[in-house]
């Protein structure tokens, strides 16, 4: 299989991560004899300093030509007061918005070897398997009229559903829904807002056609409390925007660190595959990160957008078994003195499981 995917590694620690999960893909490619034609771009700060935009042009041309996009992370704190277009994050949101990518499946379970590596107790966590599809192309990211006015003291944010936009975010959902646990639980505000009344009537709505599939509404202040207390519980959590962005980092702390979950963006074709963690700009250059968010994204990658079911499991065993031998980096330790693994350290252990894996048949 011949595919072109470009790169765009971003700011902070996108870059390690992006080279860890790029040694994994080449793995992956040695392996099952793939060529990967993999096409590096500038996205965010490194951008804004070479070209004066956070998205060149040309990086979104070739965004929009890929087969699927990978991307490390974007966010600087120099640019935290620059105007909007200058911004890192801006760049982001408006790739996202030109891929069309409305879904994002940020899928988060406990991996057995780290139940007790994360703040949370073990019997509450272990067994943890839930997976977001966060709307990720309209609501209050996006909402017109938008505005600050310093000196006036006055800032506006607009949050708009269309029925369309909860329509198909709530179809993926539920097609995701029915190859897993086959429960759906549509997180809003309804008793505040008239947005949320909207989302709860449209996925009520569409819930009937996907026979089998449970659907469950919850709050969304309700929900940030049963993710720490109940995580089992959940199955498929279907939300807007800024809902989806805050509860998946919350889901961080159930696995043990927001560095081990990837996402996937999907909507009309280009997939874009992206770490759930920022740019960690204190963490940047010290090689000290964790990939496996990268590295499962990759493996999201492998079974979204080109199919390739073998690939992605083999990708998820061996970051398993890297885990299970042991292998941890510094966020997956209790102090710096615990033994711990680098971040181009854990990708090597987890391009050998690749390698060592017993050949699979197809199918
Ligand atoms: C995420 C990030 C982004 C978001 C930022 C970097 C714009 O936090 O993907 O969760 O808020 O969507
Ligand atoms: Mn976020």
């Amino acid at each position: 299989m011949n595919k072109r995917i470009v790169v765009l590694p971003g700011d902070g620690i996108g870059p390690e991560v992006v080279d860890a999960a790029l040694s994994v893909l080449a793995a992956v490619a040695r392996r099952y004899g793939h060529a990967f034609d993999v096409r590096p771009s500038e996205i965010g700060g490194a951008a804004v300093r070479r070209s004066g935009t956070s998205l060149p042009q040309s990086t979104l041309d070739a965004c929009l030509g890929a087969d699927a996009v990978l991307l490390g992370a974007v966010g600087e704190p120099a640019y935290d007061s620059a105007p909007r277009e200058q911004r890192p994050e801006y760049a982001l949101l408006t790739l996202r918005k030109a891929l069309g990518v409305f879904a994002n499946l940020r899928p988060a379970k406990v991996w057995p070897a780290l139940e007790s590596a994360g703040p949370l107790k073990q019997e509450r966590v272990a067994g943890t398997d839930l997976c977001f599809v966060r709307e990720l192309t309209g609501g209050l990211y996006y909402g017109e009229p938008r505005s600050i006015d310093h000196r006036a003291g006055e800032a506006v944010n607009t949050l708009r559903y269309s029925r369309a936009e909860i329509q198909r975010v709530a179809e993926i959902a539920f097609s995701v829904a029915r190859r897993r646990r086959c429960l759906v639980t549509s997180v809003d505000k309804a008793n505040v807002l008239e947005t949320s009344q909207l989302w709860r009537a449209v996925v009520g709505e569409v819930a009937p056609r996907y026979q089998g599939v449970r659907l469950e509404h919850m709050y969304v202040d309700a929900c940030a409390m049963a993710i720490t207390l109940d995580p089992r519980r959940f199955d498929v959590v279907l939300t807007e925007n800024s809902f989806g962005d805050i509860l998946s980092d919350e889901a961080g702390a159930v696995v043990g660190s927001l560095g081990l979950l990837p996402s996937a963006s999907v909507g009309h074709g280009i997939g874009l595959y992206e770490p759930v963690h920022g740019s960690a700009p204190t963490m940047a250059g010290k090689d000290v990160a964790n990939p496996i968010g990268a590295i499962l994204s990759v493996a999201l990658m492998l079974r979204l957008s080109f199919g390739l079911m073998t690939e992605a499991n083999t990708v998820e065993s061996a970051v398993g078994e890297a885990l299970d031998a042991g292998a941890r980096t510094r966020d997956l330790v209790a102090g710096e003195a615990e033994p711990h693994l680098t971040c181009s350290a854990m990708a090597r252990r987890i391009v050998h499981a690749i390698e060592a894996a017993a050949p699979v048949s197809r199918g």
